[in-house]
């Protein structure tokens, strides 16, 4: 048996020295703190968690006071150009406070560190340390560089890394939902995109540690789990020494881990995202029709509406394939499953005509939520090597401007479907709004809004919605009596 801290501690007090065994971690004011600050995907939000894992293990503290910090880090975007601007700003903004603090180390992390490699370190001097998404392990070793006097900069991708073996640590956590990485980087290229060249090849995490993780967070509390991947759909881990992906004793589609996850608690709720038009199949459908607290809500992104633009787009599906795919939905899963979507007005060459083939595409599907955005050249990707930005802002703006009043209404639309019915919601907390008031979501991702009464963060109840906006659903608890 080993010999641990605490049969050496018994041994030393039964042979009567006391006090002698007081080793001090180092703790308190001894520990250098680590202040983090994220942008981006909730990947990247996921990926914060695994850079605390690790400098929590390599002797740091965490903390939410940026003054009180020795090593300030930044996780970044690179999607569009406002996005990187926003990191910029908050970059001065750190060294504001490094002129009077001058020991304090200032890292950049993620996409726009990747993007840029050293340029913000020996260019522009912003930064002390640059470290890539698939290099974090190497992170304490980049700062004891950091401390030594020595440049710190490591933005390899690789083709292996999925941090399988290291547990996040929760950050900004509810305690309820929790996001698990089931895959990292893209293989798809559509033209616009700078993630395949910021996250690199597309590779699947181990299923074990994907259903240890959604365990230990269940045996935690945690009642809901995400599951994050740029296209989920092409998951697919192959074990290891395997080559053959025939193979199916060896091989795990996105269908089959969604079924290993909804199966590790009936009460915890399972979601995804991102889903590709052009991979999403039947077998993931049917496995969502078959376990009840695999939510009915899918995120499958358009991002046009026009063929010719999704050709342009690299998104290899039409019009008329994405629509099959959203009547698979509804036929399979009912018309009250949520779907949203991406939205990108203004990419080049688009035409008035085009861009109104979005509008319709919208009033087909009628999404329950949308993101939607300008497009935004990004250096180095396909469309800004070979296409021209050639939509004047004004006109994106505008074209914006159509596809967000659209979104409105047939969120709102979609909503009053959903008034004088009962809801199953997932209690994530107290209103944002006032604390009488308690929120959390129904499967289709909707925002159910209730009184408090003596509901806890954590539980299932049943709300009759009885009110709605287009972001929100009001209503209150019923008792069971009242449902049967
Ligand atoms: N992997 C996901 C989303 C990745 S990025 C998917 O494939 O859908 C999130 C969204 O940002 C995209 O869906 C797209 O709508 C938007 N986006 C990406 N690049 C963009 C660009 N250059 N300009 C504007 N929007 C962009
Ligand atoms: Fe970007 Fe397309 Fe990959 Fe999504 S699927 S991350 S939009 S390249
Ligand atoms: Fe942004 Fe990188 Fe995510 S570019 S959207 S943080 S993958």
């Amino acid at each position: 048996m080993a010999y641990t801290i605490e049969i050496a501690k018994r041994d030393l007090q039964e042979s009567g020295i006391k006090g002698t065994f007081e080793v001090k971690e180092k703790s308190g004011k001894g520990k250098r703190k680590l202040y983090i600050e994220s942008y981006g995907c909730q990947m990247n939000f996921s990926d914060s968690e695994i850079v605390t894992s690790i400098l929590k293990k390599d002797g740091f503290e965490i903390t939410t006071d940026i003054n009180n910090a020795d090593v300030i880090f930044i996780n970044t975007c690179s999607i569009r150009e406002k996005a990187e601007q926003t990191v910029r700003n908050r970059l001065n903004h750190f060294n504001g406070i490094k002129k009077r603090k001058p020991g304090i180390t200032i890292g950049i992390l993620g996409c726009m560190a990747e993007r840029l490699k050293n340029k913000l370190l020996e260019e522009e001097k912003l930064v002390d340390l640059v470290i890539g998404p698939d290099a974090y392990r190497d992170l304490p070793n980049l700062i004891h560089e950091v401390d030594e006097g020595h440049r710190a900069v490591n933005t390899l991708l690789s083709r292996e890394e999925t941090y399988a073996d290291i547990t996040p640590v929760r950050l900004n956590s509810n305690g309820v939902t929790a996001f698990i990485s089931i895959m990292r980087g893209c293989n798809n290229m559509c033209s616009f995109c700078v993630v395949p060249f910021t996250r690199g090849r597309e590779r699947s995490r181990d299923p074990h540690s994907i259903v240890m993780e959604a365990g230990k967070l269940f045996k935690q509390g945690y009642r809901e789990v995400t599951l994050l991947g740029q296209n989920v759909d092409s998951y697919n881990w192959i074990g290891e020494g395997k080559q053959n992906t025939d193979d199916k004793e060896n091989t795990l589609n996105f269908a089959g881990l969604l079924a290993l996850v909804a199966q590790v608690h009936s009460e915890l709720r399972v979601r995804f995202s991102t889903s590709h038009p052009k991979d999403m199949t039947n077998e993931v459908l049917e496995t969502m029709k078959k376990y009840d607290n695999i939510c009915k809500y899918i995120h499958l992104p358009a991002q046009s509406g026009n063929s010719r633009i999704l050709q342009l787009m690299n998104r290899t599906y039409t019009r008329e394939e994405y629509l099959e795919r959203i009547n698979a939905i509804k036929q399979i899963l009912g018309d009250t499953c949520g779907i949203s979507s991406d939205m990108i007005a203004g990419f080049c060459t688009e035409t008035e005509e085009e861009h109104k083939d979005t509008l319709t595409l919208m009033d087909k599907v009628e999404y329950d939520f949308s993101y939607m955005f300008m497009y935004s050249e990004r250096p180095g990707t396909p469309a800004a090597k070979k296409m021209t930005d050639d939509i004047p802002v004004a006109v994106k703006k505008r074209r914006l401007q159509e596809i967000i009043e659209k979104q409105q209404s047939s969120s709102l639309k979609r909503n009053k479907l959903d008034l004088n019915k009962i809801h199953n919601v997932l209690i994530e907390g107290v209103s944002k709004r006032s604390d009488k008031y308690m929120q959390g979501r129904n499967s289709a991702n909707k925002v159910v809004v209730f009184p408090k009464e003596h509901a806890q963060k954590g539980q299932y109840v049943d709300v009759l919605v009885t009110n709605c906006t287009a972001a929100t659903l009001i209503g209150r608890i019923v008792k069971e009596q009242e449902i049967n």
